[in-house]
Order: C-alpha cells, then sequence, then structure tokens
C-alpha cells in the first residue's frame, strides 16, 4: 500500500513522530508562507494538508487537490478556508478550539491594560529621555475597575475575557448572536445587551466573534459613532471586523480614545498604513495565541486531525460535520 502524502505549510512547533509513521511528510520551511501558486501545486500531491491562517485554500485549490482527504488547520478561527467547497467534495476541515481561549484572554487583557494605562507610549516617553520628574498630569488615563466592559462575541473566549474581568470589578455587558442562559450569566455575572446599546455604554469593548460575511467590517464610521469618546476598542479576533480606515478617522479625530489590536486589515500591516502614526493605537503582531505551550497545543491538535483524516476517521474537532 503506498503511504500517504501530506504538505505542512510552515515547521511546527512540536515533533512529527507521530505522523511520520502514517504519512510522508513535506514540511514548508521558509519563514514565509508557500506562495499560492506552490500550495496549488502542492495540493494536486498530497492526501492531507495542514495549514495556517495565512495560506488561502479557496475553492480552486480545493478543486485541484483531487487527492485531499482532510484539511487541517492550526487555528481555531477558518475565515481562509472555503468550507462550503471542502463540504461539498466531502474533505473534512479540522481547526484547534479550546487550547488557545486562556492564551488569546490573556494577550485581550495586555492589551486592554497597556492601552488604558498608555503602558506603550510611557515606555517611548523615558526611552527618548523625556522623564524629567513626577508630574500630577502626566500619561492619565482611564480606571479599569468599575468600568463597563462590553464583549462582542461570547463564545470559549469572550467568556474566559468576562472571567478575568470579575476581578476588576467591572460591569461586564455582553452581545452575541445566541443569549446564553440565565445560569452562566449569573456565574460569569454578565448582563445580555443588543449590539448598539453595548456599544453606547461601553467604556471597552473587545471583539472576540469570528469573521464572516455578517462580521465582516463590523465596526465603522456609524458604530464608531455610537461609542464613548472615552472608549477604547480591543480586537484580538480577525482584522477585518474593524474598517481601518474608520478605526483611522475614529482615533484621529477623537470619535473614541484609543485601540488595542493584535489583529490588521490586511496582515501584516502595510508599513505606510496612516494607523502607524497614531499614538493612541497599539499594534501587535497576531500573537493572540503565542504562550509556547498553547502552540505546541495547537500543533498537536492539527496533527491529531491530520491523521485521523487520513485514516478515514472522524476529525477529533471537525468544522464541516
Ligand atoms: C486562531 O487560532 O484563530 C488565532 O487567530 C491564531 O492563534
Amino acid at each position: 500500500m503506498t503511504q500517504a502524502k501530506v504538505f505542512i505549510t510552515r515547521r511546527l512547533p512540536t515533533q512529527l513522530h507521530r505522523l511520520e509513521e502514517v504519512a510522508n511528510v513535506e514540511v514548508w520551511s521558509e519563514p514565509q508562507p508557500p506562495p499560492y501558486q506552490v500550495l496549488l501545486e502542492k495540493v494536486q500531491e498530497v492526501d492531507g494538508l495542514l495549514c495556517l491562517l495565512t495560506d488561502q485554500i479557496d475553492q480552486q485549490l480545493i478543486q485541484v487537490g483531487k487527492s485531499l482527504k482532510v484539511i487541517s488547520q492550526m487555528a481555531v478561527g477558518f475565515d481562509n478556508i472555503d468550507i462550503p467547497t471542502a463540504t461539498a467534495r466531502r474533505i473534512p476541515v479540522g481547526n484547534t478550539p479550546g487550547v488557545l481561549t486562556d492564551a488569546t484572554a490573556d494577550l485581550t487583557w495586555a492589551l486592554l491594560m497597556a492601552a488604558a494605562r498608555r503602558v506603550v507610549e510611557a515606555d517611548r516617553f523615558v526611552r527618548s529621555h523625556l522623564w524629567q520628574t513626577w508630574e500630577p498630569d502626566l500619561l492619565l488615563g482611564p480606571d479599569i475597575a468599575g468600568a463597563t466592559l462590553g464583549i462582542v462575541g461570547f463564545g470559549r473566549i469572550g467568556q474566559a475575557v468576562a472571567r478575568r474581568a470579575k476581578g476588576f470589578d467591572m460591569r461586564i455587558i455582553y452581545t452575541s448572536k445566541h443569549r446564553c442562559n440565565s445560569e452562566l450569566e449569573q456565574n460569569l455575572g454578565v448582563e445580555f445587551a443588543d449590539f448598539a446599546s453595548l456599544l453606547q455604554v461601553s467604556d471597552f469593548v473587545t471583539i472576540h466573534t469570528p469573521l464572516s460575511a455578517e462580521t465582516d467590517h463590523l465596526f465603522g464610521e456609524a458604530e464608531f459613532v455610537l461609542m464613548k469618546q472615552s472608549a477604547i476598542l480591543i480586537n484580538t479576533a480577525r482584522g477585518a471586523i474593524v474598517d481601518p480606515d474608520a478605526l483611522y478617522q475614529a482615533l484621529r479625530t477623537g470619535e473614541i480614545a484609543g485601540a488595542a489590536i493584535d489583529v490588521t486589515e490586511p496582515e501584516p500591516i502595510p508599513t505606510d498604513s496612516p494607523l502607524l502614526s497614531l499614538d493612541n493605537l497599539i499594534i501587535t503582531p497576531h500573537i493572540g495565541s503565542a504562550s509556547r505551550p498553547t502552540r505546541e497545543k495547537m500543533a498537536n491538535m492539527a496533527i491529531d486531525n491530520l491523521i485521523a483524516g487520513l485514516k478515514g476517521e472522524r476529525l477529533p474537532y471537525c468544522v464541516n460535520s
């Protein structure tokens, strides 16, 4: 029997022995993702594809992968993959939910606190040799304790952010397609609100919804107008949920006070983006899940999904069945 072939689109932070026992493995070892043309060629030769959110797994690519039995994504989000086409071809698509919840919630809080207390600006201030004395009004920001936190999207990560917020004595409101049961709301100490009301009353708004046709540019000019002028926006979900031009205008004109984003549209952010000129914006390079143990767990889950798919078994974490 010929051995299955798999292509992995980047070096993974884990051992591949388990996979090598069942498949002939090729790993793209460049630091940059494989160009689309390379992916198109590779996918024609393989039974399994292990990909990242930087790979565009579209209709054309899935259709040319005639022997493709499984697509395994090392991420919880899968907006880069054409799921309907994979499903129509009966190709299971795996993802890695759960293991990155805490790491992403932690980074959300790191960004929220850094933006509120102007940590990045303060660091730049000191390194620019501007620190002359203690000043009563130097680098002031809002309080976090007692403030209202608005959580947009209330899945695993949104809930983990809420759990952390409890320790800060915040009022926590959330909006979501589906309202949670009252027991969970009570346990987490959260209140449900519609999107517009949440925007109007929140001091901090944090985004935890997947990117879809519905959430693409969910935050635009009208939403920033609804938000408090003192509000701070945090995005650790997907860049395209926020219209970057509207965000720039809102931050520049003081429609909102600040933002901290781990994700941008596009990624990486273009070096000439006007957003990079703003002091009231913090940007990190999509590192929500970037703790060593988390990345290792994500890689192992992606391998588990891949192996199951190669064997024709149900994927432990499958998004299209
Ligand atoms: C995901 O998993 O979708 C994150 O954005 C990357 O860790």
